[in-house]
């Protein structure tokens, strides 16, 4: 994608400036992103997805039980009958899984990498609601969706800021206001991570937010050398066979210290595993359970069903990406990885970018060997699988 267009998602700037300007850094209030925006999916809808079991939802009632109380779903049909009429919010976690038109937004943000996209999660508010002062350590596009919603932002948080005494929730004890914002279906607010921020309903609103993921170092730390650690052997260890006579038996000399850091330098640099762990880790699904394949698919089975005009397309709980490292190509396809030949290339592209794979988009490559045996796998491990009719 060009990214010098201006975009009017961007509120008329091109992606490079949005990135150079904004991107993690501070936020940008962007009336009509989307003009005219219609919520692909109604409050009832919303709710009737709360009842599911596969669906992670949350209800946040101000005055409830006790103050900003905070109930987890699945919901009873009958808990949204006994609500107070108005300062309550319900929040539904990844909605683009369960609904195609709410997926498809997602290509509006093509501009940022689709492996840094966490969810599409979607509120509903009855008027005065919110879930508080509060802050998320991950970037949002915060898209009205149906009615208005009031934003304030505040100060940068941290760790260290102060917070309510709250069991479940982290709302902020001390909330200094900088600006204010009513928005209207189509209006788009982004936030940076970790900008305290507080969203009101004005009437019945609803809002989408479009999150991201981003590792801690504390994650990438523990999970990659968790990752390494399977490839060492337990031969592989401290050494120290050009050791000097000690001075004093008791102290440990910065000798040893540099022994550590180059037996660390050396397996924390191994590119390769690097990147198949990073890879892995950030395809890895929200729902794991929902990617699941077949038990066993011939290939020509497969292959037959697609020459009868059967349409495979991208499970919408898998996560998929692709990267380069010397002449071979790695596919990541929901937390796992596959090393390809370099001539895959725009077979891994179409893959992770087309919305439906048939004959007419794959052509040729039904023919290559490789290719067809790609296609077959991410069947097999749920990442593809065949439309219905
Ligand atoms: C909401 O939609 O009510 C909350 C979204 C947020 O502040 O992160
Ligand atoms: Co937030």
């Amino acid at each position: 994608m060009n990214s010098d267009i201006p975009l009017q998602l961007l509120g008329g700037i091109t992606a490079r400036e949005f990135l150079r300007d904004y991107w993690q850094k501070k936020p940008l209030l962007i009336r009509q992103a989307i003009p005219d925006f219609e919520s692909p999916i109604d409050a009832d809808e919303l709710a009737g997805l709360a009842l599911e079991e596969e669906v992670e939802s949350r209800l946040v009632i101000e005055h409830g039980e006790r103050p900003w109380e905070l109930r987890r779903g699945p919901f009873a049909e009958d808990e949204f009958s006994k609500l107070p009429e108005k300062e309550w919010t319900l929040l539904v976690q990844a909605v683009d899984q369960f609904v195609p038109e709410v997926s498809e937004l997602l290509e509006n943000f093509r501009f940022l990498p689709s492996w840094r996209v966490d969810d599409v999660m979607i509120s509903f508010a009855a008027p005065g609601g919110s879930v508080g002062p509060h802050f998320d350590n991950y970037d949002v596009f915060l898209l009205q969706g149906h009615g208005k919603r009031n934003w304030k932002i505040g100060q940068m948080c941290d760790s260290e800021s102060p917070l309510l005494q709250h069991a479940d929730l982290r709302i902020l004890a001390e909330f200094h206001e900088t600006e204010e914002w009513t928005l209207e279906p189509g209006d788009m607010l982004y936030l940076p991570p970790r900008l305290a921020h507080c969203g009101v309903a004005v009437d019945n609103c609803m809002t989408y937010s479009v999150g991201f993921r981003a590792p801690s170092a504390s994650e990438v730390l523990t999970h990659f050398t968790d990752f390494l650690s399977q490839f060492l052997t337990d031969e592989e260890r401290y050494t120290d066979a050009d050791a000097q006579p000690a001075a004093d038996p008791h102290q440990i000399q910065h000798d040893a210290l540099d022994r550590l850091k180059s037996l660390l330098a050396e397996h924390m640099s191994d590119e390769r595993l690097l990147l198949t762990w990073f890879g892995q880790y950030m395809t890895e699904p929200r729902y794991p359970e929902l990617v699941v394949g077949p038990e066993d698919v011939e290939e020509e089975d497969f292959l037959s069903a697609l020459q009868d005009g059967a349409i495979l397309i991208r499970n919408p709980s898998a996560r998929l990406a692709w990267s380069e490292v010397d002449d071979d190509l790695l596919l990541f396809a929901s937390g796992q990885s596959r090393y390809l030949p370099g001539k895959l290339r725009e077979l891994l592209k179409l893959i992770c970018a087309a919305d439906a794979l048939h004959t007419e988009n794959l052509g040729e490559w039904l023919n290559d060997e490789d290719g067809r045996g790609l296609l077959c796998e991410l069947v097999k491990q749920g990442s593809l699988g065949f439309a219905d009719e």
